[in-house]
């Protein structure tokens, strides 16, 4: 790598994670950038037939940096792993130019057949920690899958993933729910479960509703609830009635 392409790698890590002080730090201390540059080690290998070498080499990245990249995956430049431990991107995977990738991830197939049954990531996607796409599925620019979703379809560009399987989530920002930043570790509002959340909200909702038919079925018939006299709500009275 030259040395131009090193400060540009240095200055992505830094911009990526608030935890990388120096230059000698970023060199020394983050696997996923050493696995990366074996990786184009053992991808030009394996475009030039050497299929083992490339397999053996990636085998030792794997080992020392636990970060586990086919060497027929094509990774773009600026992919950014932080962490490492446990990424496994498959023989048919391509990863575009800037996305960041966290530990955990999976970019694996759901069939055993040969030919592509990895997924294709955009630019600039950010995958969250442990989070797996599946199949031969397109992931467009600028998409953001959540921690630990698993994403079975195709992604749109620039939207929000999350859950298993994952599904489309409007971001905060986009409701108008406050300031939009990239937040590089994940959930900002501790706690919050979009799932428990839509339960409750549809709780709420069918209470109401059996409040409401108790009370339009005690205009009905008082009797029925031990009611002599109507509610105060009660609708106004017909004209037989009157
Ligand atoms: C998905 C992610 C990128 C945020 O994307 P975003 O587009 O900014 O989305 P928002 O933060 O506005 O969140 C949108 C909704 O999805 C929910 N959400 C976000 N991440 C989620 C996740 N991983 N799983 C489930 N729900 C999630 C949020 O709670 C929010 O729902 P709510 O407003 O009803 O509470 C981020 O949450 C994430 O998971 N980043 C990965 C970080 C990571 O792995 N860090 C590891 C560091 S070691």
């Amino acid at each position: 790598m030259s040395r131009r392409g090193i400060r540009a790698y240095v200055r992505l890590i830094r911009e990526r994670d608030p935890a990388a002080r120096s230059l000698v730090e970023v060199l020394l201390c983050y696997p996923g950038g050493h696995a990366v540059a074996v990786h184009r080690l053992s991808h030009w290998l394996w475009q030039r037939g050497l299929r083992l070498p490339a397999r053996l080499l990636s085998n030792l990245a794997r080992v020392l940096t636990g970060v586990e990249i086919h060497p027929g995956a094509v990774v773009g430049s600026n992919v950014f792993i932080d962490h490492g431990t446990g990424i496994v991107i498959g023989e048919t995977a391509e990863v575009g130019d800037g996305c960041t990738l966290y530990q955990g991830v999976t970019l694996g197939g759901r069939t055993l057949n040969q030919g592509k049954r990895h997924p294709t990531l955009g630019s600039d996607v950010t995958v969250g920690a442990g989070a797996k796409i599946l199949g031969p599925i397109e992931v467009g620019d600028e998409a953001r899958i959540g921690s630990n979703a698993v994403v079975l379809q195709d992604v749109p560009r620039d939207t929000t993933w999350v859950g298993i399987p994952a599904r489309q989530v409007l971001r905060r920002e986009e409701r108008g729910d406050g300031d939009f930043a990239f937040v590089p570790y994940g959930v900002t509002d501790a706690g919050s479960d979009p799932v428990a959340e839509a339960l409750q909200d549809a709780k709420r909702r069918i209470d109401g509703l059996e409040a409401e038919i108790k009370e339009l079925r005690c205009r009905l018939a008082p009797e029925d609830f031990g009611e002599t006299r109507r509610p105060e709500t009660e609708m106004p009275m017909t004209r037989s009635e009157q």
